[in-house]
């Protein structure tokens, strides 16, 4: 691969990451599984490391304080044998399939181990003469995260082996748990601190098993299961179940919900029994796992490219559940949109007490007909709010009231108002209604903006006391004024002092993020930095400046545009720049990689090796500026593969100068093959910026 094959490449995984860090942190909704997830990191960190020119510091590999992104920090070792996947099932009649096309193969009798099949983070332990000598996470199931540090933190997993008759040197396999009861601890912590939840209990335990700190990871109350030992290192056990009981014997944590079964009608009543009473388990799982048990029919059986022949898993259906609804409240957030959120009986689902659930907006309430007193059905998939799914017509009592969706702000009273085309009614008091400026005071604090350790009950202290009002108070707070107020002392005082000062150096991606500009979220934030480099050029950039950048539509660009013509806004930035902040990437993505192109205009069009933005991201960089139309000023047309006809038809009638991919390259001193070249057309902090 050559490096502007890698530059591509790195550009489109980093916004994948972002943009699935947003629907996982920001929306606690993931639409990819953990391990796909890590697949994006691992691919993009490996190509850093192949390509360091290309590495920048804020790329989502190198991102402290997630979870998540800590892993990269640990060695990465190759599996002895691969960790692979199940296959999956769903009905009983696919189950009835997996055991006769293995009894074809067998030939004889032979027995079922079946077990729970566990919701957590997969790992692989290595002893040797007895001792704990490795963790590796999974990883993607050949190289995985060397986490000995950590797992030798956690309760109940044996740093030397009892008994006798261990292997030498074996490895054995299982899943860390966070318990239900340690998730909703942990969560509850992180929302004080103003840090958002864990989606669910297994993200809380693999992000915790990649924590940098092991002391912490000791105080997260993960737990241990081991369900498989490669046969290859038990030569001389019988079937996988005396195995484990072996295990267990040595003191290593192995379930003891395991059966074995002689047909499919007990495994039929496995599955059946465990379907309910999993529910009563401290907890997640998500199925059973059916194994053929004798290790000798498992070596015949072998494995596919992906999976055993000797092993299938049977997947729950998600949880349901019926309850009530209550009531609705109409919340206010900070970009002043009502939310209905349902407040419903209390019930239990997947391992926890559940209590509200969003309604969306008003449209969602009416696709259901919802009335208040109605019996909803409600489900927990991979997030953490509970989605309502149906309403129960039948069950609807005779008073059941229609939900009256508020005319007014339920916090400040201003009539509600709804954009065209927009689902949700929101209030448009934004300068004065307080649960609106609240929620924009806890968007500047929060991690991925300022950074600055701040929860809810600190911003309502500072607020009520009239301490804090907009963004830029928080650079005037005075030591005796956080003293006065109720629980904090000098220590935790100057602290907050500390971390607000230190806020002036985060990046101008952030902060331009924690202005809360409408629609403009992390990813946006960054990609208008990298572009603009400063809030001078965002401000004067037009509405058609904008529209022209990648990804941004109408709406967002309206939105911008009409933020830079705000009076009171521009006076804020005026007052946080005069408090210190950095409005420009001084140090980041505008760095200059030469003066090449100093006073040119440049018209980029076609396609190119590199996308186009970044064409014009390497104009800038190389001291230029890029101009979306052909014109008497345009120094030179850059011209890919398929040019725009209109542009080249005008350029060939000014008399403007055609430019081919390769000659910008020479131009601008890329393209030749020794390495020093290469990293100056592809400067370290180019594409970084576009996070
Ligand atoms: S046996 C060769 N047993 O589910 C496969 N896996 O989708 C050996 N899992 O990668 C795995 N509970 O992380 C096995 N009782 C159990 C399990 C289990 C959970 C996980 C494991 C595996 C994944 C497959």
């Amino acid at each position: 691969m050559d490096i502007k094959e890698a530059a591509i490449q790195i550009d489109s995984l980093r916004q994948q990451i972002n943009e699935n860090n947003r629907r996982y942190y920001v929306e606690n909704a993931p639409v990819i599984s953990d391990y796909d997830y890590d697949q994006l990191l691992y691919r993009l960190a490996e190509l850093e490391r192949q390509f360091p020119q290309l590495d920048t510091p804020d790329s989502p590999t190198h991102r402290v304080g997630s979870d998540l992104q800590a892993g990269l920090r640990f060695a990465r070792k190759e599996h002895k044998y691969p960790m692979l996947s199940l296959g999956n099932t769903y009905s009983i009649e696919e189950v009835e399939d997996f055991a006769a096309r293995a009894a074809k193969i067998i030939n004889t009798s032979f027995t079922y181990s079946c077990e729970l099949k566990f919701d957590g983070a997969g790992i692989s332990l290595t002893y040797r003469h007895g001792r704990l000598v490795q963790a590796l996470t999974r990883g993607d199931g050949v190289v995985g995260d060397d986490v000995t540090v950590n797992i030798r933190k956690i309760a109940g997993i044996p740093h030397t082996l009892r008994g006798s008759g261990w292997p030498e040197d074996f490895e054995i396999r299982g899943e860390i748990l966070m318990p239900f009861s340690s998730f909703d601890r942990l969560n509850a912590e992180r929302e004080d601190a103003g840090e958002e939840p864990f989606a669910n209990p297994r993200n809380a335990a693999s992000g915790s098993l990649k924590l940098l700190d092991s002391e912490e990871v000791g105080r997260r109350g993960l737990m241990c299961t081991l369900y498989h030992i490669p046969s290859q290192d038990i030569q001389n056990f019988e079937g996988h179940s005396q195995a484990l009981d072996a295990a267990a014997s040595w003191g290593l944590p192995v379930s003891d919900k395991r059966r074995l079964c002689a047909n499919i009608e007990e495994i039929k009543d496995y599955i059946g029994y465990w379907d309910t009473e999993r529910k009563n388990l401290p907890y997640a799982t998500d199925g059973v796992v059916i194994k053929i048990n004798s290790l000798e029919h498992q070596r015949d059986l072998g494995y596919t490219a992906k999976s055993p022949r000797w092993a299938v898993a049977y997947k729950f259906k998600a949880e349901e559940a019926l309850t009530k609804v209550l009531s609705i409240d109409y919340q206010v957030g900070r970009t002043g949109a009502v939310t209905p959120v349902a407040n419903m009986e209390p019930v239990f689902l997947s391992g926890t007490m559940v209590k509200r659930a969003t309604l969306v907006n008003e449209d969602f309430i009416r696709s259901f007909d919802l009335h208040i007193g109605d019996t909803v059905k409600v489900v927990k998939g991979g997030e953490i709010i509970p989605k309502i799914i149906g309403v129960d017509l039948s069950a609807r009592p005779a008073d059941a009231a229609l939900p009256v969706f508020p005319t007014v702000c339920p916090d400040c009273g201003t009539p509600l108002k709804k954009e065209e085309d927009q689902a949700r009614w929101y209030c448009p008091n934004a300068g004065a209604c307080p649960t609106q400026i609240k929620g924009r005071l806890l968007h500047f604090l929060s991690r991925k903006a300022m950074n600055v350790l701040c929860g809810e009950a600190t911003i309502d202290q500072l607020y009520d006391r009239g301490y804090v009002r907009k963004p830029s108070d928080f650079y005037q707070l005075q030591m005796r004024q956080l003293m006065s107020l109720e629980g904090w002392k000098e220590k935790a005082s100057s602290r907050f002092l500390e971390s607000i000062e230190a806020s002036k150096k985060v990046t101008f991606d952030h902060v331009l993020f924690a202005l809360g500009i409408r629609y403009v979220g992390q990813t946006t934030a960054a990609m208008l930095a990298s572009r603009f480099g400063s809030i001078e050029a965002l401000a004067e950039a037009s509405y058609e400046d904008l529209l022209a950048v990648e990804d941004i539509g109408e709406t967002m660009a309206r939105s911008i545009y009409e933020y830079f013509r705000t009076p009171s806004e521009l006076e804020e930035i005026e007052r946080l720049k005069a408090a210190g902040l950095q409005f420009d990437m001084k140090e980041n993505a505008t760095q200059k990689a030469s003066d090449a192109l100093a006073g040119m205009t440049v018209v980029v069009s076609g396609t190119f090796a590199l996308s186009r933005d970044d064409m014009k991201a390497l104009v800038a960089a190389h001291g230029g500026k890029a101009a979306s139309g052909v014109s008497g000023k345009t120094s030179f047309l850059l011209a890919g593969e398929k040019p725009g006809p209109e542009k080249v038809k005008k350029a060939e009638e000014l008399g403007v100068k055609i430019m081919s991919e390769a000659e910008f390259m020479a131009l601008i001193g890329a393209g030749q093959p020794e390495a020093a070249k290469e990293e100056e057309a592809f400067p370290q902090d180019l594409f970084g910026g576009m996070i």
